[in-house]
């Protein structure tokens, strides 16, 4: 599926915004300034940006005022992935179709790079004069964020995640441990672009908190099945990696073909929260196609 023009216009920006808020590699220490822009600078999808420029746009947002927030998401969502793949973790080798950030350097950089990324993130919301946005939102910004990537949103997610392993969970427990590891960042990308708007009424916050809900479910479960579905070449991850760690996923749990009927579901669910939004809420459509037809 070929994202429309404007989705590769967010995506195109946000590789420029990457590029300026990172550390330049010359600055001590060079080979954690190196490790950070290896792993952020390497072609990833930029869903989580993609959501806050569109969730942003609906509401009347310019970009400008966008682009922090949406550095900052892609920044926790690197942090999440450089960890992920860490031995202690899902010891995985490849990301991004690229050696992972412990493979091309050393544990302990690529620990330390995943912190780094993690301040990073919450200095930009801090400090970043370019956000506009009243102090009042900018702090609304930095706890949704914080709640969403800690212990009870995708941090939470990945401890679950880790002592899943070898287990059969049910499905409320594997659907409970993917709203935090996935969910909770792709919730926090639509409400971050949401508070950047002068107004936004109680309704229709609720309803892009629906449709985010719904999305970050489905991009998990469309994860779990490309785990399996997919081609290391075209994933940029190892495929069946899942299986070969024992982590419970909605394939191995409910079957191929009910975790492609929740797909779907939650595909209709995403787009009916939209439905009643007096809004231009195209690109938002659009991401949640994707999420689902992706290959990748
Ligand atoms: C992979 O995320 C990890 C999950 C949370 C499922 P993405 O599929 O968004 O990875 P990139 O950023 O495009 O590499
Ligand atoms: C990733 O889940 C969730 C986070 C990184 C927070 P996975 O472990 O399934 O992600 P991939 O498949 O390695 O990208
Ligand atoms: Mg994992
Ligand atoms: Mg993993
Ligand atoms: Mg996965």
């Amino acid at each position: 599926m070929n994202l429309s023009a404007t989705l590769q216009s967010y995506q195109q920006r946000i590789e420029v915004v990457l590029e300026r808020i990172l550390p330049a590699e010359a600055l001590l220490p060079e080979r954690l300034h190196r490790a950070m822009r290896y792993s952020m600078l390497n072609g990833g999808k930029r869903m989580r940006p993609l959501l806050v420029y569109a969730t942003g746009e609906a509401l009347g947002v310019s970009l400008d005022c966008l682009d922090i927030p949406a550095a900052a998401l892609e920044c926790i969502h690197v942090y999440s992935l450089i960890h992920d793949d860490l031995p202690a973790m899902d010891d995985d080798t490849l990301r991004r179709g690229k050696p992972t950030c412990h493979c091309a350097f050393d544990e302990a950089t690529a620990i330390l790079a995943g912190d780094a990324l993690q301040a990073l993130a919450f200095h930009l919301l801090a400090a970043s004069p370019e956000l506009t946005t009243e102090p009042a939102r900018r702090l609304q910004m930095i706890m949704q964020l914080s709640r969403a990537a800690g212990s009870q949103g995708m941090v939470g997610g990945q401890m679950l995640d880790l002592q899943a392993v070898g287990h059969i969970l049910s499905e409320p427990e594997l659907e409970n441990m993917h709203i935090h590891k996935t969910g909770a960042l792709i919730r926090a990308s639509v409400l971050l672009g949401a508070y950047c708007a002068p107004a936004i009424s109680p309704e229709q916050l609720e309803r892009l908190d629906h449709y985010a809900k719904c999305l970050g479910l489905a991009f998990q479960v469309q994860d779990d099945i490309l785990d399996v579905e997919s081609e290391t070449q075209v994933l940029g991850k190892t495929r069946g990696a899942d299986a070969a760690a024992n982590k419970p996923t909605y394939p191995s749990i409910i079957g191929m073909k009910a975790a492609k009927e929740k797909l779907q579901m939650l595909h209709q669910e995403a787009l009916s929260a939209l439905q009643d939004l007096a809004l231009p809420t195209q690109e938002l459509r659009e991401i949640a196609d994707f999420t689902v037809k992706r290959i990748f």
